[in-house]
């Protein structure tokens, strides 16, 4: 008999980058390769629950068992999360671009003869995580992801009170994480942090599944 601790459950989760139009041929994005959601994705689907995994653009399969919504900018993740409502866990593990161009050039932007550069006005995106958090459809377990390079745990302690978040997952990308396949993490908790050692994302993936089906079935 197959262990599916997360039987029943919606797990939602957000993925890869997102990519910020500048005008019809530009934008703004990040080195985010989504290998890490997806992997989380798949885990949760094994482990037995709906999944509804948002994504932003990266070149990957759906992992079996799993709904996707393929999004591009950080406005449409946020709408594609809100409509995935209400779910049990929400794992937000997608790189959100911090800020967007201020005005979306409706054609394409020319270079000037005269040499003059455009200037690039930015806005700040909304915060996906943090608008859950206040959400009156508040997934039950909600958990972050935060990427460091130095003070990691400390750094992912603020960030789990700043956004309201149940969990943080640290990960420090102070080595080759970015689009390779190991993972170091910490998960933060509010009472201290758990550390992991280095594992495949996949391998990162099944555990903190087993983790969050400890958190369901025994509250903590
Ligand atoms: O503040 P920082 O970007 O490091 O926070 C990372 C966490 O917040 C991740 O879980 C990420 O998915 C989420 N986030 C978000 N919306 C944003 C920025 C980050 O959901 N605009």
């Amino acid at each position: 008999e197959k262990h599916r601790p997360l039987y029943g459950k919606h797990v939602l989760v957000t993925a890869g980058p997102t990519h910020e139009p500048i005008d019809p041929v530009r934008y703004i994005a990040n080195r985010s390769s989504g290998k890490q959601g997806f992997a989380i994705a798949a885990a949760a689907a094994q482990a037995g629950a709906r999944v509804t995994l948002v994504a932003g653009p990266v070149q990957l399969e759906t992992p079996a068992g799993v709904d996707r919504f393929d999004v591009e900018s950080a406005r449409e993740m946020l709408a594609a999360v809100e409509a995935a409502l209400p779910a049990d866990v929400a794992v937000m593990v997608a790189a959100v671009a911090d800020w967007r161009a201020a005005d979306l050039a409706e054609q394409k932007i020319k270079k000037d003869s005269s040499g003059e550069v455009p200037p690039l006005a930015l806005a700040e995106n909304p915060d996906i995580l943090a608008t859950l958090a206040k959400s009156p459809q508040r997934p039950g377990l909600l958990i972050g992801f935060a990427a460091e390079t130095e003070n990691v745990v400390a750094h992912a302690t603020a960030k789990r009170a700043r956004k309201g978040a149940d969990w943080i997952v640290a990960n420090d990308v102070s080595g080759d994480v970015m689009g390779g396949d190991a993972n170091t993490v910490h998960i933060v908790t509010a009472v201290g942090s758990e550390d992991w050692p280095a594992m495949p994302k996949a391998q990162v993936a099944r555990a903190l599944i087993e983790r969050i089906g400890q958190e369901i079935e025994t509250g903590n």
